[in-house]
């Protein structure tokens, strides 16, 4: 069985002048189906740079990216652009929701890229509006939303196109305790109902004990943490 993403032995190196930075050596990961993993580790370890390598949005040095046992290229710009289309849903620590368009717009963004919008996409769009408790908020512009709120559109869109896979990065990180601890619920849930793998960077441990096991990044690879199952 192929795991439904993996790397192998990945190497990322950032040119500076005086030298490469090292961030990745020799990093391996599996996610399997429906999984759910976190990655931890400290700030600067290189968590961002592993997400955006296995989601297709940078670049690694060495290795290899794999979906479903084939590996990934690269440097096929459109092949990429496609794969990461129809299989992976991002959430960032920023909403990057764009600013003119409405909440339910927004959502239906994903959807546009690929094609015409048909009533059931708009009706999933509102249906994710109403999991997320901002039905109400359908056509607010982002700026008139609250932070929380915004990062709640950011998490419905990322499962638009019913990815297999949802990589997020801190996504709760600039928002209160409480609150991101509500919306880690609204998205545990969603990936259940929609049965996606994710992968979810965080600081926040109980966070990262809602996931099936933790992984920390540590010296330029992935380990398993500490009291973690697997
Ligand atoms: N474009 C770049 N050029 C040079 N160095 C970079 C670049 N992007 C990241 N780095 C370096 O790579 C290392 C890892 O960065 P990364 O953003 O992946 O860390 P992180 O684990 O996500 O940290 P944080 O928890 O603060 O978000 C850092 O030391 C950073 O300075
Ligand atoms: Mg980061």
């Amino acid at each position: 069985m192929h795991s439904l993403l993996a790397a192998r032995n990945l190497d990322k190196g950032f040119p500076r002048a005086g030298g490469e930075v090292a961030v990745l050596q020799g990093c391996d990961f599996r996610l399997a189906e429906g999984e759910a993993v976190a990655v931890m580790g400290a700030s600067g370890a290189g968590k961002s740079t592993l997400l955006n390598i296995l989601g297709g949005l940078d670049t690694p040095t060495a290795g290899q990216v794999l979906s479903n046992g084939a590996e990934l290229a690269f440097d096929d710009h459109k092949a990429m652009a496609e794969w990461r289309s129809r299989g992976v849903g991002f959430i960032f620590q920023f909403h990057f929701l764009l600013p003119d368009f409405t909440a339910l717009e927004n959502l239906l963004l994903p959807v546009r890229t690929r094609g015409k919008v048909t009533d059931a996409d708009r009706q999933r769009a509102l249906d994710f509006l109403t999991t997320m408790e901002l039905a109400d908020r359908r056509d607010h512009l982002p700026g008139e939303l609250s932070g929380g709120e915004q990062q709640r559109v950011a998490i419905a869109r990322a499962f638009m196109n019913r990815p297999r896979i949802v990589l997020a990065d801190e996504p709760f990180g600039n928002l209160d305790h409480e609150i991101g601890r509500r919306l880690g619920d609204m998205l545990f849930q969603l990936r259940a109902t929609e049965r996606t793998s994710l992968v979810i960077v965080t600081h926040d441990p109980q966070l990262a004990a809602r996931a099936d096991r933790t992984l920390v990044l540590q010296d330029k690879r992935l380990l398993p943490a500490e009291g973690s199952l697997r």
